[in-house]
């Protein structure tokens, strides 16, 4: 994959973060949302790409734009396939609320490469490099922290994992606390944190629990060009979300799913804050119609990690840029 298409990507989600941060704070999940998706499908047009999303805003009956099998990018002669896994707004209620980290973000891949997730649950493990190689999602999380906080030369209790607080995470908690790590709990935003436990400064170590399944394979995308590590494990609800699963071509439902078979490849991961987080700072509206954005630009092919600082004249150009 051309690496210039990595500035162009950013593009997309600098657009997206501008649009949906006029939202934040209002209370507005939805407009936030739409906001996001409207500035991402325009930004994509000027994008030379062939590309198809294969992780979108849902089937095409219920989502207008970006839906799952959409063709995005102008599709000029030569352009390259390229799969396309997406969030313009992944944090919806975080933005909505003027919490911290929701972010747009977008993981490319060559023609065929990402699990084509339904839009299920997944239950996850995520590390940084450093412990890379060392976690079991088949393991138990006690068994987990302790092989992370080996691999990080620190004592169990300077470990600090991120957990989604959800009811369904109770025992989860409960164990993690019994070992003496420390939690940090989130209401939302699990790609965000994941990648953050990618980053010592961070201050994450790992993150633990069930959240959603496409938001897992693009955290396995960020991952991958980290080299750090995730495991997933899909959870279904019901058996009509493991009848969807079967048609989108996953035979065995219970698999391990390792970064080699969620987002294998050569990848490209791009993300920009919509509002501060452990990572990326959230956009800022400045005097003078500027609009700051801070985004993260990642390749697996050679494991460049770009931090991308933004100013936008807003005065001087459409939001779609
Ligand atoms: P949205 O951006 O779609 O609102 O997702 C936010 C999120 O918190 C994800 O980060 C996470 O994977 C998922 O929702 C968890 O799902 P649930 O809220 O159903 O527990």
């Amino acid at each position: 994959m051309d690496r210039n298409l990595a500035l162009e990507f950013v593009r997309i989600t600098e657009a997206a973060a501008l649009a949906s941060a006029r939202w934040m704070g209002r209370g507005e999940e939805k407009k936030a949302d739409q906001a996001a998706v409207d500035a991402m499908r325009k930004a994509f047009d000027s994008v030379q790409i062939d590309g198809t999303v294969v992780i979108g805003e849902g089937e095409r009956d219920e989502a207008p734009m970006l839906f799952i099998g959409e063709k995005v990018g102008s599709n000029v002669n030569g352009a390259p396939s390229v799969d396309i896994a997406l969030d313009p707004l992944e944090g919806t209620t975080i933005c909505a609320t003027g919490g911290v980290g929701a972010i747009s973000v977008i993981a490319v891949a060559e023609k065929g490469q990402f699990l084509h997730a339904p839009d299920t649950y997944m239950d996850k493990i995520a590390c940084g490099p450093t412990a890379r190689g060392c976690i079991d999602i088949d393991l138990s999380p006690t068994e987990n922290i302790h092989r992370v906080a080996e691999k990080l030369k620190k004592s169990v209790n300077e470990i600090t994992v991120v957990i989604l607080e959800r009811p369904r995470h109770s025992d989860l908690i409960a164990e993690v606390r019994k070992t003496g790590a420390r939690i940090q709990l989130i209401g939302d935003g699990d790609v965000s944190a994941s990648v953050a436990a990618g980053f010592e400064d961070s201050g994450i170590d790992m993150l633990m629990g069930i959240g959603g399944a496409p938001e897992g394979v693009i955290s396995a995308a960020a991952m991958q060009c980290l080299g750090g590590d995730f495991q997933g494990r899909l959870k279904f609800r019901n058996e009509n979300e493991k009848e969807r699963a079967k048609k989108m071509g996953i035979l065995d439902l219970n698999q391990k799913l390792s970064i080699e078979k969620l987002a294998p490849g050569s990848v490209m991961f791009v993300a920009t804050g919509v509002t501060d987080g452990p990572l990326l700072k959230g956009v800022k509206f400045k005097s003078g119609h500027i609009a700051t954005t801070h985004s993260l630009v990642m390749r697996s092919k050679t494991g460049t990690i770009r931090f991308i600082e933004a100013s936008h004249n807003l005065g001087k150009k459409s939001l779609s840029l």
